[in-house]
């Protein structure tokens, strides 16, 4: 499959491995809903296409998906639309077990190689248009991430009692990025870390220095605090809708916005 992906240019890297936890029930052997999470129907279609569609919009059209081992068949027949319809050409990788973005974008070093990648989680909607920031980024040899500003109401959770944020929070000064932090319970802004991620190929390198959190995960937020200690971490704000779709509030809240824009 390899040989189907180009060599040069920009290559972007949708992450659909992982269990969906918090999407509902667990079984002794592992996560079950029938499906793997990045297939669930959101509105009217699989939710790993928007973020596939919010990567070709933006005219990035060589795509490695990371998938989990447990529905390889489906996630394959699935995406089948993007290359028979769309002009996509796709890789696949295979992420044995969730051990989080970090590692599942180091997993795709083969294909990747010396390209810049765009990386976006399957579960992850994008209302803009990232045409203008990847131009920019062909440009330059920093890294970048999308920052959205977020009411309270949909910044914590309650998880094993304790209230804490959802999401990598991201603390800036003076139109830079300080700080990273994952979920903390207080975080120092309201600017959540969105899951998508313009990086340099030396972004391996700093894969392979990673030491696992206490989620067991290789961060991605500490990637970005890497890139931060040398000065090379920008950012981008969100002007429109975003939203994960991670557990059955956030699909709801998706669903609830790609309703109201049909209407319009
Ligand atoms: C991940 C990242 C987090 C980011 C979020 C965006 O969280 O670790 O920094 O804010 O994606 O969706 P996870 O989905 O692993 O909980």
């Amino acid at each position: 499959m390899e040989k189907d992906c180009e060599r040069n240019g920009i290559i972007g890297v949708v992450l659909a491995g992982g269990l969906g936890t918090r999407m509902g029930r667990k079984t002794k052997t592992g996560y079950r809903i029938g499906t793997n999470k990045h297939l669930m129907q959101v509105h009217d279609r699989p939710m790993i296409d928007y973020p596939l569609e919010t990567l070709v919009s933006a005219g990035i059209k060589d795509l490695v998906v990371v998938i989990g081992p447990e529905h390889v068949e489906s996630s394959y027949s699935a995406l089948r639309y993007w290359e028979e319809e769309r002009d996509v050409r796709l890789c696949y990788a295979l992420q044995k077990s969730a051990g989080g973005i970090a590692q599942a974008l180091g997993l795709t070093e083969f294909i990747v190689g010396d390209r810049k990648c765009v990386v976006i989680l399957g579960d992850n909607y994008f209302q803009d248009n990232l045409s203008d920031a990847v131009e920019e980024f062909k440009t330059r040899n920093d890294a970048k991430i999308f920052l959205k500003e977020l009411p309270d109401e949909l910044l914590f959770e309650i998880k094993d009692g304790k209230k804490k944020s959802r999401f990598g929070m991201a603390y800036t000064q003076e139109g830079k990025v300080v700080e990273i932090e994952e979920k903390p319970e207080k975080p120092k802004s309201n600017y959540a870390v969105t899951g998508l991620y313009m990086y340099t190929p030396d972004v391996f390198g700093k894969i392979k220095k990673l030491k696992p959190s206490v989620r067991g995960e290789l961060e991605i937020t500490d990637v970005n605090n890497m890139y931060i200690q040398e000065g090379r971490l920008g950012f981008y704000s969100l002007l429109g809708f975003w939203s994960d779709m991670g557990n059955p509030d956030s699909v709801y809240r998706t669903t609830e916005f790609l309703r109201n824009l049909e209407k319009k």
